[in-house]
């Protein structure tokens, strides 16, 4: 098969990793098998002691899963992925694969709720310690490294409320302190930036969001060098298993397809209904990094080449007033994923980040009357007018 690297990122989301069985099929296959066979009992003792590359068990080595791996590692510029089962497995298998007892995490503490449960519940029963500080501001990240720090984690643009690291800075503090940035660039995918390139040593991604596009499969990937995520991150992977189904990979493969397109449509449509939402008298704030009022609106336009689909905004009213908008609402779903061809609505205080304490919840800006909108495919007209909606189904 050719080498895709060559040429431009859209004809890569179609072909990189591309192979074809005798068959000559255009579309990938899938290969759902468990496992493969092997000529003769040499050469199964010559593929399980690694003197012969090849597949033994899909839950090492998968083609379809391979396929995928290949073309996301050459969006995102970085030597090599791996293919988890959602991307809580693929930031465990970072953890498990580079960390042990006793290392610290510095951690941004506006992170996906279900990490931060990760990082602050789960890793401390292994002896890893996380310290949470806020994105934005180099000077916390920097005085909250210790002597065992081992990684930096953040989400940029975090969610919901999209604030925005400034990761060229972030990756040479942690190249000065001896420390791996880990970046979770699930809001922003490889089309809108690439933070490997800006000097991460790991991406992670929820492949759930847009790579899929159109909510229907769970799944995760890390993207790195061949040695920390080939060898270390594999390992664990190969070991424990929360590896990705070739089902799952075949329509993340087709996600990926369209990436590049279906991200120039969210960006705009959001952007769009950012603006009108400023406009409102009942929103107290809107978050999206689009607009000019939003804190890094500047860095936001060097780092990414879009400014992506989300859009926050606080309603004066609280909770009371935020299930009383979401309720009125027909077209978007009420539903706590994002990246689909489907807008969605969030009241996050209660869903996403219900499981922080308030303290935890304050300290990650997520307030009562905050409403996170992950803006879909339809018409914005039509956005717009169902928004209209919840407006109207508010007290005076
Ligand atoms: C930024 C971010 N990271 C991680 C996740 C978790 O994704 P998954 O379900 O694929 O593990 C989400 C889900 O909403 C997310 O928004």
């Amino acid at each position: 098969m050719p080498d895709y690297d060559e040429f431009d990122f859209e004809t890569r989301a179609v072909r990189a990793g591309q192979r074809r069985t005798g068959e000559g099929e255009h579309s990938e296959a899938i290969f759902p098998t468990s496992s493969y066979v092997f000529k003769s009992a040499a050469e199964a003792a010559a593929r399980f002691s690694g003197d012969q590359p090849g597949n033994i068990y899909s839950r090492f080595t998968n083609p379809t899963v391979r396929t995928f791996e290949e073309r996301l590692a050459s969006l995102e510029g970085g030597e090599c992925c791996v293919a988890t089962s959602s991307v809580m497995a693929a930031i465990l298998a970072t953890c498990a694969g580079l960390l042990q007892g006793g290392d610290h995490i510095v951690s941004s503490q506006s992170i996906f709720g279900t990490t931060t449960v990760l990082f602050s519940t789960w890793l401390t029963r292994f002896g890893i310690e996380t310290s949470f500080v806020p994105l934005a501001d180099t000077a916390a990240w920097e005085s909250a490294i210790r002597p065992e720090t081992r990684m930096l984690f953040l989400e940029t643009p975090s969610n919901p409320l999209t604030e925005i690291a400034d990761i060229q800075a972030l990756s040479a503090l942690a190249r000065n302190r001896n420390c791996l940035l880990v970046v979770d660039n699930c809001f922003c995918t490889p089309a809108l930036q690439q933070p490997l390139s800006l000097g991460a040593d790991i991406v992670v991604h929820s492949a759930t969001k847009y790579l899929d596009g159109q909510g229907r499969c769970v799944g995760g990937a890390v993207v790195g060098d061949a040695e920390l995520v080939g060898k270390e991150i594999y390992g664990f992977l190969r070991t424990a298993g929360p590896t990705m189904s070739p089902f799952n990979a075949w329509v993340f493969l087709k996600g990926l397809e369209t990436l590049s397109l279906r991200m120039q449509a969210h960006c705009s449509s959001a952007l769009t209904l950012a603006r009108w939402l400023e406009q409102q008298a009942s929103v107290a704030r809107v978050y999206h990094p689009g607009l000019a009022s939003h804190p890094q609106h500047e860095l936001a336009g060097r780092q990414q080449r879009g400014y992506g689909g989300i859009v926050s905004f606080e309603l004066d009213g609280g909770q009371q007033d935020g299930w009383t908008f979401i309720d009125a609402l027909r077209v978007f779903s009420i539903t706590a994923n994002l990246g689909d061809t489907k807008s969605t609505v969030t009241h996050p205080a209660t869903t996403t980040h219900g499981r922080l304490s308030p303290e935890q919840r304050t300290a990650a800006g997520i307030s009562d009357g905050l409403i996170r909108l992950a803006v879909g495919l339809e018409s914005v007209t039509d956005l717009q007018a169902d928004l209209e909606r919840g407006f109207a189904s508010l007290p005076d």
